[in-house]
């Protein structure tokens, strides 16, 4: 007898274990709608720190491939994980950004102070023509942001003019001297950054109307139709968003939104690379913030804009700490962990399931600044975790967005919850079904079991990002800890997809 209850609780025990690490997933093949813009996987490129100089442009001297002084082994990383938009020049940079400074010969150009990342003197080396030459090194699509700030509207009007106009005038004149005889026909413009705190401390009722000015004198010149974005909410300022949508509506093509996912407070960030569990997990938990955020600007943009014609732009994401021990604490260089790679893949799921809405994204910051793809040292450059993320995610874009239905268990630190898994998935034009599945529980694995609606497949093949600590990076020492490897586990039984996710491990699937 007492062994019979002795199996009964065991039996209990291992049922009761299962269920908690099992997840239910439904995704739904039937009449996809919504598209994916591959616009979401966007990047930000300030004058900050060392992602422009000794980032992208570097000296003459160095001995890398360049050309001009792009490095071009940055370019070929990018353009591998398919980089669709680059955001420059800033930031809080762009509200003190004249473009003028930025043309013309090089060693003759002005030099400025960058008051806001250092003081550092700013010599204009790299203007419009270098942002330019480098967005058609990467193919592309730039997108600028005019300055609101501290310029006037005739200054971005007549810059608008420069890049997009093709007939005869001063400054397309002036553009041919400068080498360029075709427009260019830039067609992403944000009007201001940040126009509620670095970019002019405004309320949302004088940006509304500096707005509506300076959209009316920026021109949309034949071929060059332009997306103009406005200055968007800090994280949760629903206000703004009411204002802003209430005073703009559809007259603006975009309203962007910045969100930070810090670890701790602002005033004491936590460290990129030491950190706990608890740490880890209310990092994480902050970082799924990001859904709720979408979720109600959304809905007050709904109020506005039913049909869903103004995009939500999130211009400014990913996670910020505390800059590397020893390097100026103006230049924002942070190292880039196993912790990151699962903020940045939870983020894109966030993002791809609200593609509705959100259809341009840009991670701060790309090179040696904030959650960066890619560290230099010298002629070195090293790739991170969340460059791995991007690489396998690059699948989902332009891909339309199927639904999905999820049930995970929680993963618990110190009573607080968080849901363990989160998933995105998509269907490319060739009928290929990709599956992002992430998994944050620091130990525990997790199976999941998904139905597959309207889904003809027959195998399923991925690729993992995993590593045994959330504290694990890559160095320049040792650059693979931290890298995409072959996923084998996942199987067809019956008409379900079975998968077993590893602990702390990003999986893009790819169902044929
Ligand atoms: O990305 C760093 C800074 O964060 C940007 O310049 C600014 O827009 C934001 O506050």
């Amino acid at each position: 007898m007492k062994k019979k209850l002795a199996f009964i609780l065991l039996m209990f025990i291992i049922f009761f274990a299962s269920a908690q690490n099992s997840a239910k997933l439904i995704i739904n093949g039937n009449n996809p709608k919504t598209t994916i813009s591959r616009n979401i996987y966007g990047h930000f490129s300030e004058h900050l720190g060392r992602c422009i100089y000794d980032g992208f442009w570097v000296n003459d001297s160095m001995n890398v491939p360049k050309k001009d002084r792009i490095r071009l082994d940055i370019v070929d990383a990018l353009k591998k994980i398919k980089i669709p938009n680059l955001r420059w020049p800033g930031g809080c940079f762009a509200d003190e950004y004249h473009w003028r400074d930025g043309i013309g010969v090089r060693n003759q150009r002005p030099t400025m102070i960058n008051t806001n990342w250092g003081n550092v003197t700013e010599d204009n080396s790299f203007g419009t023509h270098e942002f330019l030459d480098l967005c058609s090194l990467l193919g592309c699509e730039p997108y600028i942001t005019a300055n609101v700030g501290s310029g006037t509207v005739e200054e971005m009007s007549k810059w608008v003019e420069y890049l997009n106009f093709d007939g005869l005038s001063p400054l397309t004149t002036l553009r041919k001297q400068n080498g360029r005889t075709q427009p260019w026909n830039v067609s992403f413009w944000g009007i201001g950054n940040e126009s509620w705190g670095c970019g002019g401390h405004m309320t949302p009722e004088y940006y509304a109307d500096q707005f509506r000015r300076y959209s009316t004198f920026a021109k949309n010149y034949p071929n060059a139709r332009l997306k103009k974005i406005a200055c968007g909410p800090n994280s949760d300022d629903y206000n703004w968003t009411e204002v802003i949508m209430k005073n703009i509506g559809t007259s603006m093509w975009g309203l962007s939104l910045h969100y930070y996912t810090i670890p701790g407070t602002w005033g004491k960030k936590g460290s990129a690379t030491a950190f706990d569990e608890n740490e880890y997990q209310a990092t994480l938990k902050n970082c799924l913030k990001m859904d709720e955020l979408i979720t109600k600007h959304s809905s007050i943009m709904d109020k506005y804009d039913p049909d869903k014609k103004v995009a939500l732009v999130v211009d400014e994401w990913g996670i910020w700490t505390n800059v590397e021990p020893g390097t100026n604490p103006a230049f924002l260089y942070q190292q880039n962990s196993m912790r990151d790679a699962l903020v940045a893949a939870t983020t894109l799921n966030i993002f791809n399931n609200h593609s509705d809405r959100v259809r341009v994204a840009n991670l701060a910051q790309t090179i040696n600044v904030l959650q960066s793809l890619i560290l230099t040292q010298g002629n070195k450059i090293l790739l991170t975790p969340t460059y791995y993320v991007f690489d396998l995610f690059k699948v989902h874009q332009d891909a339309k967005l199927l639904p999905i239905q999820i049930s995970s268990p929680d993963y618990i630190v110190d009573n607080q919850k968080i849901p363990s898994v989160n998933v995105s998935a998509s269907q490319d034009s060739t009928g290929i079904v990709h599956i992002s599945l992430v998994n944050l529980d620091a130990t525990k694995k997790i199976n999941i079991k998904t139905a597959l609606e309207g889904i003809n497949w027959n195998t399923a093949e991925g690729q993992i990002i995993t590593s045994s600590k959330f504290t694990d990076i890559n160095t320049f020492d040792k650059p693979y800890k931290v890298i995409e490897s072959v996923f084998k586990g996942a199987k067809k039984e019956g008409n379900y997809l079975i998968v077993e996710i590893p602990p702390l491990s990003v999986i893009v699937l790819e169902l044929k």
